[in-house]
Parts: structure tokens; sequence; C-alpha cells
């Protein structure tokens, strides 16, 4: 039996992972430490939370007092961090607070990993920190870092910490760098949800720039088995990259969700392209899998018709949520993690 800390697990990958973990691990505990800022929402795991394995604490990962009565609380195994400001436009918009919750806040959990003693700690990172691709050619573990976004930034910054508490206190850490992720209980701001419920409501579906963008798209649960088996096998230390094997074009995806929901293209509006807006991801998920043993196991097709029906089926969840309103200020977005 085993006690995971996870931070962000009210968010999107986040809360995947809890029930993904609990369902398969039902021995272990869970202690989902969350800020619950505009992303994180309780009802991603309501399924869950009477469990007598699982316990909520609502805390800043940068507070670093709350930080370490967690810690008090229970004796801590394994720590799987996901809890970021996530979004690109919104770094765009406030730098400083990207820094302080992915940077700061990252070094905080690290060092109250190291008092209290773990004996692993997931770093899960994103492959915009590798910066853009031209047309060919795919990011490894030892592509450069050349983060372009504050966002793709901050996790730079986060790496770097998670690498330099391994290499300068010999802290078993593991840092994951995952391409884009899609799937249920995903906020409307992003991509693939910002497509599904305003073509759900027939409203106009906005596209950065030419939308010839690409991104290596990964259903969530792919993500979460990828986790699982770092967890197990990962060597500390060491990077793994995950991603689909799925490049598409921002406007391929578009169509694919429009012809699937059976909505007319004439619904995509195509709006002024984000700044410094990366080009190209795609990422070479090979040591993963000779390593590790990981595959993905949900194709694209499979995953978006999930993903579509799951949007379907739970209007209520995401109808008043703010990003899924007309007029918000993500109906310019289609960025960051998860498009
Ligand atoms: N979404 C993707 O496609 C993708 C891909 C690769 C990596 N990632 C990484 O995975 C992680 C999760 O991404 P997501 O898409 O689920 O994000 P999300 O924005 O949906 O969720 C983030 C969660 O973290 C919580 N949080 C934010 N700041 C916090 C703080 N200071 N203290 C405590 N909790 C805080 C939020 O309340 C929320 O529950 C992030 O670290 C992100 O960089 C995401």
């Amino acid at each position: 039996m085993s006690t995971l800390l996870v931070t962000g697990g009210m968010g999107f990958i986040g809360s995947n992972f809890v029930l993904y973990w609990l369902e398969r691990h039902p021995e272990d505990r869970i202690m989902n430490y969350d800020a619950l800022t505009y992303a994180g929402n309780p009802e991603n795991t309501a399924s869950v939370s009477g469990l007598p394995q699982y316990r909520f604490i609502r805390g800043d990962v940068a507070d670093r007092m709350k930080v370490n009565e967690a810690f008090q609380e229970e004796k801590i195994d394994i720590v799987v961090h996901f809890a970021a400001e996530s979004h690109v436009d919104r770094s765009i918009a406030d730098p400083q607070s990207f820094v302080r919750a992915n940077v700061l806040g990252t070094q905080t959990l690290l060092e109250a990993a190291r008092t209290h003693g773990v004996s692993k700690f997931i770093q899960v990172s994103t492959d915009e920190v590798y910066g853009t691709l031209g047309s060919a050619g795919l990011f490894t573990e030892t592509t450069p870092l050349a983060p372009n976004s504050p966002y793709s930034a901050s996790k730079a910054g986060a790496d770097f910490l998670a690498r330099a508490y391994y290499e300068t206190f010999g802290m078993p850490v593991v840092i994951t760098r995952c391409s884009n992720n899609y799937g249920p209980y995903q906020y409307p701001e992003k991509l693939i949800p910002t497509i599904i419920t305003r073509a759900l409501r027939d409203e106009p579906v906005p596209v950065y720039g030419d939308g010839l963008n690409v991104r290596d798209w990964l259903y969530v649960q792919d993500h979460c088995s990828a986790i699982e088996r770092v967890i197990r096998q990962g060597r500390p230390g060491q990077v793994y990259n995950v991603g689909g094997g799925s490049e598409r074009t921002n406007l391929q995806i578009a169509r694919h969700i429009l012809a699937e929901l059976g909505k007319p293209d004439r619904l995509l509006q195509f709006v002024a392209d984000r700044p410094g807006h990366d080009r190209r991801y795609a990422i070479d998920s090979g040591k993963i899998q000779r390593e590790l043993g990981w595959r993905p196991q949900c194709t694209l097709d499979q995953g978006l018709k999930r993903t579509v029906e799951w949007y379907l089926h739970h209007e209520a969840w995401w109808s008043k949520l703010p990003g899924s309103r007309p007029n918000s200020a993500s109906q310019r977005t289609n960025g960051g993690d998860g498009g």
C-alpha cells in the first residue's frame, strides 16, 4: 500500500489520474492537494470523494506552511505533481502568476518532499518546454529546452528545479513531458472542448491564425497509464517523453469534431494569431516505449468520439463554467497545453 500526494487533482488531467488510480489501485491512499483555482472543480472527483482512501486538502503549492502541514499529516510515499497554471493565453496576460504557481510552487513542493522523504516525485511537464519545430523532426528527451511562452518558460523552470533536486540532493525525481491531452473534464478554454461546446451551441468556433499549427494529441487515460509506468518503473533523474503519435493541424481537429457532431464547417471563425504561437510540436516517445513498455491504447478517432460523447452527456458540467460562455475572454483562445 502506498500513499500518493496528487497536486492539482481537481483539474483536468489530475482528476482523471485520481479516478484512474483509485480504480486500479484501491489499496492505495490518495491525498488530493489543490488550490481550487478557476480550473479546479470538485465535481471531477465527486465519484470518489466518499471513499475512505481518498481525501482532499485545499491548498496552494506555493504556500510552504500548508504544504508542510500536508506532509506532516500523513506519510507520503509518492508525489505526482500536476498543479500548475496551464493556459498559454492566461500566461501572456499575467506571467507572474505562472512563475508563482509553476516555479515557486514546484520548488516549495520539492523542498517539502525532500524534508519528509518520498520514494518518488513525478514532475508532470509538457512538450511545450522544447519550443517549436519546423515541418520535420521530433522532440527527444535530449532536445535543448527553448520555451517560447511564459507558460512553457515557467514549466521549464520547474523542470530545471526538479532536475537540480535530483542532482544536488539525490531526490528520486522523474520528469514526464507529454503532448497535448484531451478527454473528459477538460476546461472549455482548451482547443478540443472549445470546439465541442461552441459547436453544440451553434456558435462560432475560433481558430487561431491559419489553423495550420500542428499538435500531437494523446487521450488523457493514456497519459495516466504512462505516469503509472513511470511511478512503478521510471528511473530517478530521467526524463520520459509521452506522446500519442497523432499529429494534426488545429484545423483538422476542428473539422473532425464538426463532422462528428454533424455541424457545418461554416461555424469555423479564423481569429488573429497568438503572439509567439509555436508552429509545431511532435514528440518521440520511443524511450518510455522501449524502457517501460508503455503504449497509447486509444487512437485519435476513438478518443475524439469518446470525448464528444462525454461533453454531449455532461452539459451540466461544462455549461456553467465561465470559459464556455460566448464573448468570454476565452472566445479568442484555443491555446495552452491541451490546445
Ligand atoms: N493539458 C495538457 O494537454 C497537458 C499536457 C502536458 C502536460 N500538462 C501538465 O499537466 C498538468 C495538469 O494540466 P491540466 O491540463 O490538467 O491543468 P488544469 O489547468 O486543468 O488543472 C490545474 C489544476 O491545478 C490546480 N492549481 C493551479 N494552481 C495551483 C496552485 N498554486 N496550488 C495548488 N493547485 C493549483 C488548479 O486548481 C487545477 O485543479 C500541468 O502541470 C500541465 O503543465 C498538461
